[in-house]
């Protein structure tokens, strides 16, 4: 659905250059939620950025499905068609593949002294449609965002959850898609977060909306997205499902980011407070086939160590629960490692904490 390969985008200042996109390559399949997570100045916004082109890359490809594929050499543009036939790129396609990507951002971006009405019916303005299309068109939006009764309102007596709901309606207009969505929660509290999140899947699942979606929040991943890119000084250093990057990071940075949103950030101060503590700790990881067995009763009773939790933490990810626990094992060596093994078979994860 959405083929974006090998961008690269420079920022040359004075001192330094930067390299704000190094070889990004990513896809995203039609109907998916894709999550891009990095720290501030990763990369993520340039990246999203260079897909509907508001920042031209430097090199790299961008191909829509139905649509073809923009490729940028040096900087300067063409349009490959879906017969591969190569042209100079025209402001007509790119506006034709901007009408094809709605997009959402962390400022709302809407017209304060327009009514909600006049934001979302703005683009459609534009288009060439007829008033009563437009009439229906902003009706059945805001019915989606169910936003009818603010129809009249200005943006300024507006929540921010309800302006970023506006902005999502008027991003949807052109029946993108494809949504690109920067950092469109993060400044939003918790309730507003879960609302906006919410009506993200919902359109996901209800319209078959592509989400192509930035944060740096591991908890937004967790709860709406299929896959997640992390990226780091403006390369994506993994990827994949979000449960597997969650069950198994392997990078640091992405260690940290789960460990963030795990309720295991206390990790490291109980390794500090728990020389005094007996026994082996270790940490185990119980994936979505161990969840709900006792598993740690039977090591307990059959095997005769205490297990005594100093931490744990269940979460649903992508819909699935994943366990985590740090335990400190106490009992005779032998019956420690007959618990490891038992815990081994049932496929807890153990690591040495
Ligand atoms: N127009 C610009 N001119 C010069 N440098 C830029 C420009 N835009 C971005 N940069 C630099 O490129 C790097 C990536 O910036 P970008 O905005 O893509 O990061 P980000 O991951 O979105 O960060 P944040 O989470 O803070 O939004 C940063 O070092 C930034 O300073
Ligand atoms: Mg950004």
């Amino acid at each position: 659905m959405l083929e974006i390969r090998n961008i690269n985008k420079q920022f040359a200042s004075k001192e330094l250059n930067i390299d704000a996109c190094n070889d990004v390559s990513l896809s995203v399949a039609d109907g998916e939620i894709y999550g891009i997570i990095g720290y501030s100045g990763a990369g993520k916004s340039t990246l999203i950025r260079c897909i509907n082109f508001l920042e031209t890359p430097d090199s790299g490809e961008i191909e829509i499905k139905d649509f073809g594929t923009i490729v940028s050499r040096n900087k300067t543009l063409f349009y490959r068609d879906l017969e591969n036939n190569e042209i100079k790129c025209s402001e007509k396609h790119l506006r034709s593949l901007r009408k094809g990507i709605g997009m959402i951002f962390q400022q709302y971006n809407l017209l304060d002294r327009s009514t909600v009405y006049d934001n979302i019916a703005y683009s459609l303005r534009y288009s060439g449609v007829s008033k009563k299309d437009i009439d229906q068109k902003v009706k059945e939006l805001l019915e989606i965002v169910d936003l009818t009764d603010k129809i009249n309102s200005y943006p300024s007596e507006l929540s921010g959850g309800q302006k970023q709901r506006v902005a999502i309606a008027r991003a949807l207009a052109n029946n993108p898609k494809i949504l690109l969505s920067d950092e469109a929660t993060s400044a939003l509290d918790p309730d507003a977060t879960e609302s906006i999140l919410k009506l993200l899947k919902k359109l996901n699942k209800e319209f078959g909306l592509t989400i192509v979606l930035i944060t740096h929040e591991m908890a937004v991943i967790k709860s709406i997205a299929d896959k997640v890119a992390v990226m780091e000084g403006g390369k994506v250093v993994e990827e994949g499902d979000v449960y597997d990057i969650f069950a198994h990071p392997q990078k640091e940075i992405t260690k940290n980011f789960v460990k963030s949103s795990m309720g295991l950030g206390n990790i490291d101060r109980l390794k500090e407070e728990t020389e005094v503590t007996k026994g082996k700790l270790v940490k185990l990881v119980f994936e979505k086939d161990c969840v709900g067995e006792a598993i740690i009763s039977t090591i307990s009773r059959d095997c005769s160590v205490n297990v005594n939790i100093m931490l744990a933490d269940v979460e649903i990810v992508h819909e699935m629960p994943l366990g985590t626990m740090v335990v400190a094992l106490e009992g005779e060596q032998m019956n420690v490692q007959k618990a490891l093994k038992h815990l081994n078979e049932c496929n807890v994860r153990i690591e040495e904490v």
